[in-house]
């Protein structure tokens, strides 16, 4: 029998992370979860694990590389693969959101630290151990202040944005591995960070992070599944020639609004 999936999610001791990993810990299936606040981290990991999920957390910051090395170099040695990588920490930044005109450039440094050099080093040290598995999908979670150009959301929206080209750079040079990337735009949710997004107005018209949270894990489904047909055939010529002879293009990226979860 294949073992329990393994799943790293960062920033899960509150919001969406937090509500994803009750998706996967209801399910059975491994955790190793990551945040900075120890006590809210601890709490988290407890609750998860009255499902009977296997848990494993490590409290520190995606954005320091070190944290980083330890957080991944121990989940692998733990437990023996990665299934899916999901990068949901994410900073905002200065609250309320200055426009780009007088942004502080030392703030701007760390929302870039965090929401995109982070991401993309965890997933460099994920990805030899997926490939040479031949699965996994590595989740980027987006936000649409990537691609809206919203007065105030220049700093966090820009990393974003370089967080999605990421993805898609990433999702073309995988094909055919067996391993795909995929960006995920949650929709505005009801969280510490989108108060702190709109400090003082009433943000409770937005929906909560455990109703989108399904429609992510079913979009994770899919493209772990399509990820593993899509792997190369050695005697079939590359992934590449098979996708535009089949016109098949594989997708990158995902609104959770679009999906209603089955
Ligand atoms: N909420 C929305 O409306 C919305 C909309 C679009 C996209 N998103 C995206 O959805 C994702 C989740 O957002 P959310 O609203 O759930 O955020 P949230 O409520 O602020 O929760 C963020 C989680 O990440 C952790 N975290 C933050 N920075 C971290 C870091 N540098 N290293 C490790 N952990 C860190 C936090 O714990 P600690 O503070 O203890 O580290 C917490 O567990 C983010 O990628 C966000 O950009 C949110």
């Amino acid at each position: 029998m294949e073992s329990a999936r393994v799943w790293i999610v960062t920033g899960a001791s509150r919001g969406l992370g937090f509500a994803l990993a009750k998706e996967v810990a209801r399910r059975q299936e491994t955790l190793v979860i990551c945040a900075r606040n120890v006590e809210k981290l601890v709490r988290a990991a407890d609750e998860l694990r009255a499902t009977g999920a296997t848990v494993h957390f490590a409290v520190g910051d995606v954005a320091d590389r070190e944290f980083g090395r330890r957080f991944i170099n121990d989940a692998l040695e733990r437990f023996g693969r990665v299934d899916v990588l999901v990068n949901n920490a994410s900073l905002l930044g200065p609250s309320p959101l200055p426009p780009l005109q007088s942004f502080p450039l030392d703030a701007l440094q760390q929302i870039f630290a965090a929401n995109v050099l982070g991401p993309l080093f965890l997933a460099q040290l994920v990805l030899p151990r997926m490939i040479a598995e031949g699965r996994g999908l590595i989740v980027n979670i987006s936000s649409d202040a990537a691609v809206g150009g919203y007065p105030g959301w220049g700093g966090y929206g820009a990393s974003k944005a370089a967080l999605d080209l990421i993805t898609h750079t990433l999702a073309n040079e995988l094909a055919g591995t067996g391993v795909g990337a995929v960006a995920i735009d949650p929709g505005d949710m009801r969280t510490e960070m989108h108060q702190a997004a709109f400090p003082g107005e009433d943000i409770s018209d937005r929906p909560l992070p455990e109703e989108v949270a399904p429609a992510i894990f079913q979009i994770i489904e899919k493209e772990l599944t399509g990820a593993r047909k899509q792997r190369r055939d050695g005697k079939s010529g590359s992934l590449g020639e098979a996708q535009e002879s089949s016109g098949v293009r594989r997708r990158w990226r995902y609104q959770a609004q679009e999906v209603v979860p089955s």
